[in-house]
């Protein structure tokens, strides 16, 4: 049914993170989902691979497949997540041409807000050639706690036009440990993992609330 894409320009924005955090979630919720890795990388895939519960994925990096490919996927699956790359590549026009709604991870720093406002462009320019599509939100990701930047970035994603996500993503490192211990927050023990689980699953509610009713 829905196509949702992590995109950003921006390296290490957690992109990969968020997409398979919101695939494990979606799959425990009894979703039929799909998460599509189109980062040369392949993290998401790899990660999705080291998890013990059978979540699927594919790996699909060519703008023309992603174009052909992931309107079809989408007729077989109730939720169809994208990976999207680093860079404003052809292949994250090609998510963003499809996407029902791309979420935008953004670190509150100067640099970063830079290249989610690039992203933020990009999508605006599908908007007007797809009569209104990809809907758009931007999230703050990997936000220290205690430190001013949280509410200078979220004054300035605020001037560019897109929907912030209430939730804000706080850098912890439970988090940064899950790839390495083939696992997401759900999984993991302490304090710190559940604080994180709690953050992504409100993050991902509010997603959900975006979306079409099925
Ligand atoms: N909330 C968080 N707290 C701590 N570390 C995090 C958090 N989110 C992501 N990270 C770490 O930040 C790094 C980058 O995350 P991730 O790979 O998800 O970003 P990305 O946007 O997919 O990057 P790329 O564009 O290179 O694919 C990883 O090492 C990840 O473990
Ligand atoms: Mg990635």
């Amino acid at each position: 049914m829905s196509i949702v894409a992590f995109v950003n320009q921006k390296g290490g924005c957690a992109k990969s993170t968020t997409a398979v955090h919101f695939s494990y979630w979606l799959f425990h919720k009894q979703r039929n989902v799909l998460l599509v890795d189109a980062d040369a990388q392949r993290s998401s895939s790899i990660w999705l691979e080291s998890l013990e519960v059978p979540i699927p994925c594919q790996v699909v990096q060519s703008a023309s497949v992603l174009l052909t490919e992931l309107p079809k996927l989408a007729e077989q699956h109730d939720a169809v997540i994208v990976d999207g790359p680093a860079g404003l590549s052809d292949a994250t026009k090609a998510i963003v041409q499809c996407a029902d709604l791309a979420v935008i991870p953004c670190q509150p720093s100067g640099v970063d807000l830079r290249s989610a406002a690039d992203a933020i462009r990009l999508i605006q320019q599908a908007q007007v050639i797809r009569g209104g599509a990809p809907m758009a939100a931007v999230f703050l990701s990997r936000a220290v706690k205690g430190t001013r930047l949280k509410d200078e970035a979220i004054g300035h994603l605020a001037s560019l036009g897109v929907p912030i996500l209430k939730t804000v993503i706080h850098q912890r490192q439970a988090v940064a440990d899950t790839f390495g211990q083939a696992a997401t927050a759900w999984e993991l023990l302490g304090k710190a993992a559940v604080e994180a689980a709690d953050e992504f699953e409100q993050l991902f509610r509010e997603i959900m609330a975006l979306l079409p009713k099925e």
